[in-house]
């Protein structure tokens, strides 16, 4: 299993590219499915979780072609087999997004149930009801989730609470389905709006993405199209923190700096100078960085995807910082594997109280999900003396060319195989 190798202490300095959205890519992917015609994504990191997508894709019978700019040309004119097996959804749980379009477009999908995940229970309940309400049937069989359905029908549906990938396989049925579906208390992530507007170039009818209000009027079919994934504003954001935790100076290039206004803030308050350009992020970071307490919630509040980094941040901070998490019951992992690194932190439900020190120092610590190994990377990268990362496949499922990116930037990682 690959480890990484971190020799600590040296602040961050240059420039890097930000990476297409993992989180944009991978629902645009399964969008593919709505349609007979080619769908070509353009900008598609290269990662696991985006090469299980495709696999997931080509298993069913679609034809799946790379070309050598890292695009994708999908077709589901073959596709004959409406099952995403347990083998690949139990190493991805968003392998849930082919539910909706598959049910939209062929009337019936057989998903493995994602069981348990490392953060928490994470159930599908609201992708489930929304798909009923429109009038399909579910049941569980083996393990498996089986629904069947006529036609789609539009219907008004309240949310019970925000879910990310729950909206997304609402909304991309319902561009298939018969009359209108309003979404209300859908999600306002930017890969959201990223997906909605891939839809809107296949011919989808859809208004109010990016609010809390989505209207999808059902059409009779999608067409072809080539969309560009939007940039990631999680492996932005961090490489930002990373670059405040050494108290270097880098530039992001090809950035999406409006996604990114809860975590620039955030770094601002950590003393970081900040400047934006159209597509382009600085960050200088000079003293100690001051400690920054968060919450994190549904966009446009603090992302739960980088909780981890910014505790990272505030474990070398002068002060004492507060971390709630909100979104999901058990993201503390990373907390453990601080404090092999000297971090003080103590965990009270959904808050770490995290008592910044002046420095950390170099251990093995293992990953345990993908957030919380880029936090590690941070703190390794921080770190006097040498931190082994074990278990970076959980890295892998995330982050493009992570060792190479902060390598290029000064930092001294290297890959153990
Ligand atoms: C997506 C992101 C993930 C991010 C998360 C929250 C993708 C592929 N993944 O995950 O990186 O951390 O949003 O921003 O986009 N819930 C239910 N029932 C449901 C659905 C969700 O109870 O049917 C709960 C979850 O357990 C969680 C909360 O709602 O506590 C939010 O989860 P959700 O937004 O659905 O996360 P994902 O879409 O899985």
């Amino acid at each position: 299993m690959d480890k990484l190798l971190i020799q600590g202490g040296v602040p961050l300095r240059g420039e890097v590219r930000v990476s297409g959205a993992k989180n944009a890519a991978l629902p645009i992917l399964c969008a593919s499915i709505l349609t007979a015609r080619t769908l070509r994504v353009s900008n598609v990191p290269h990662l696991r979780d985006v090469t299980t997508t495709l696999t997931l894709l080509a298993q069913m019978g679609m034809d799946v072609a790379l070309d050598e700019r890292g695009g994708v040309a999908l077709s589901a004119q073959r596709l004959d087999n409406r099952v995403a097996p347990y083998d690949l959804v139990k190493t991805m749980r968003a392998s849930i997004l082919v539910l909706g379009p598959l049910v939209a477009r062929f009337g019936e999908a057989r998903v493995s149930l994602p069981g348990g995940c490392a953060i928490g229970s994470r159930p599908v309940d609201q992708h489930i009801k929304g798909l009923q309400a429109m009038g399909a049937s579910f049941e569980i069989e083996h393990g498996y989730i089986h629904a069947r359905s006529e036609r789609l029908r539009g219907v008004r549906i309240v949310m019970d609470m925000i879910t990310v990938t729950g909206t997304e396989n609402i909304m991309m049925a319902a561009t298939l389905a018969e009359g209108t579906t309003v979404i209300e208390n859908a999600a306002r992530e930017p890969e959201v709006v990223d997906l909605a507007q891939c839809l809107i170039g296949m011919g989808a009818q859809i208004t109010g993405h990016g609010t809390d209000v989505i209207t999808v009027h059902g059409v009779h079919a999608l067409h072809a199209a080539d969309y560009a994934v939007m940039p990631d504003r999680i492996e932005a954001g961090t490489f930002l923190a990373a670059a405040a935790a050494t108290r270097g100076e880098i530039t992001l290039r090809s950035a999406r700096v409006d996604s990114l206004d809860a975590v620039l803030g955030k770094l601002q308050e950590a003393g970081a100078l900040i400047e934006v350009g159209d597509d382009w992020i600085s960050l200088k970071q000079a003293a100690r960085p001051a400690p920054v307490s968060v919450r994190t919630a549904p966009y446009p509040a603090f992302p739960t995807d980088m909780q981890a980094q910014v505790m990272a941040l505030d474990c070398v901070a002068d002060g004492t910082a507060l971390i709630t998490e909100t979104v999901f019951e058990n993201r503390f992992m990373h907390v453990q594997e601080l404090r092999r690194l000297g971090a003080e932190i103590d965990v009270d439900g959904h808050t770490a109280v995290v008592r910044g020190v002046r420095g950390l120092s170099g251990a093995t610590v293992m990953a345990t999900d993908l957030r919380a190994s880029a936090c590690l990377v941070i703190a390794g990268l921080v770190a006097e003396g040498d931190t082994v990362i074990d278990r970076i496949y959980h890295l892998d499922r995330g982050y493009e060319r992570i060792e190479e990116k902060l390598s290029h930037l000064g930092a001294r990682i290297r890959r153990i195989r």
